[in-house]
């Protein structure tokens, strides 16, 4: 979906200036580092990284954000040690259910991207049932990836949209980048506007790779543990300060 226009002034808006991200993306990074540091096993930063993930739900409601996806699990996390992934999402299946009513009272709608049959059964249950049980919400939709690669989901639109092809739902000549959109696993949200990286690393690591094509990138060393409203609002502010061409000129935009 096209980014144009994006949603809403801020108060001090100018050509460059003034405007809110519509969809936030964000790579929680830093949760296994912040741990170690305190001579921790990695499943503790995870769990306190749950608190960080809370934090970021209020903030972007309050600030009126639209879409907030979260990478919690990409596919490349399934190489780390059994007990962590196995820790990981257990911790994701309590939080989905210990929160679950907080969400609802708060009108977020939950919707879960990525290869969901790798991940285990009881989480899958818990995480088709919530996101069942708050689809009729219409507040910020809060968007969870989970197993995901960016290239995986662009090869799957891929093989979907041949398939159409072959079977003649579709004409290869009609095939545009709004069409292709359409089979991508995030085809009913907006492309996201700000892309937020925690614990200083700086690289998108197979995240959205077709979404993210002109969003803004936002790297913070804090680790995602110590992530909170004030680093949130830090990063919506300084998106609101960036002019954004999208390979225009700024008269154009
Ligand atoms: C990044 O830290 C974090 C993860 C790979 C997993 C985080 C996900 C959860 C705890 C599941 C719950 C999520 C939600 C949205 C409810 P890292 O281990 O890569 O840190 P490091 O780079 O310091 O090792």
């Amino acid at each position: 979906m096209s980014n144009l226009p994006l949603s809403s002034p801020l108060s001090d808006s100018n050509e460059c200036h003034g405007y809110l991200p519509r969809h936030v993306a964000v790579i929680m990074d830093g949760n296994g580092r912040w741990a170690q540091k305190k001579n921790m096993p990695r499943l503790w930063g995870h769990f306190r990284g749950l608190g960080a993930v809370t934090t970021t739900i209020k903030a972007a409601i309050e600030m009126g954000i639209e879409v907030l996806t979260l990478y919690a699990f990409s596919e490349e996390n399934w190489g780390r040690p059994t007990r962590e992934i196995q820790g990981i999402f257990s911790l994701l299946e309590r939080y989905i259910i210990k929160e679950k009513d907080n969400l609802n009272d708060k009108n977020v709608r939950l919707k879960v991207i990525g290869n969901l049959e790798k991940i285990p059964v009881s989480a899958f249950k818990k995480v088709k049932q919530v996101e069942e049980q708050l689809s009729e919400n219409s507040g910020l939709i809060l968007n969870i990836a989970l197993s995901y690669s960016g290239r995986n989901d662009i090869l799957k639109a891929c093989t979907e949209l041949a398939r159409s092809a072959v079977e003649g739902q579709l004409s290869v000549d009609d095939i545009s980048p709004a069409v292709f959109e359409k089979f991508l696993s995030t085809k009913d949200l907006p492309d996201p506007d700000l892309l937020i990286r925690t614990s200083g690393e700086r690289r998108v690591s197979n995240f959205l790779l077709w979404q993210l094509a002109y969003a803004e990138l936002y790297f913070v060393d804090i680790l995602w543990p110590d992530f909170n409203q004030a680093y949130f609002a830090s990063a919506i502010e300084n998106f609101s300060k960036r002019c954004r061409r999208f390979g225009l000129v700024s008269e154009k935009v």
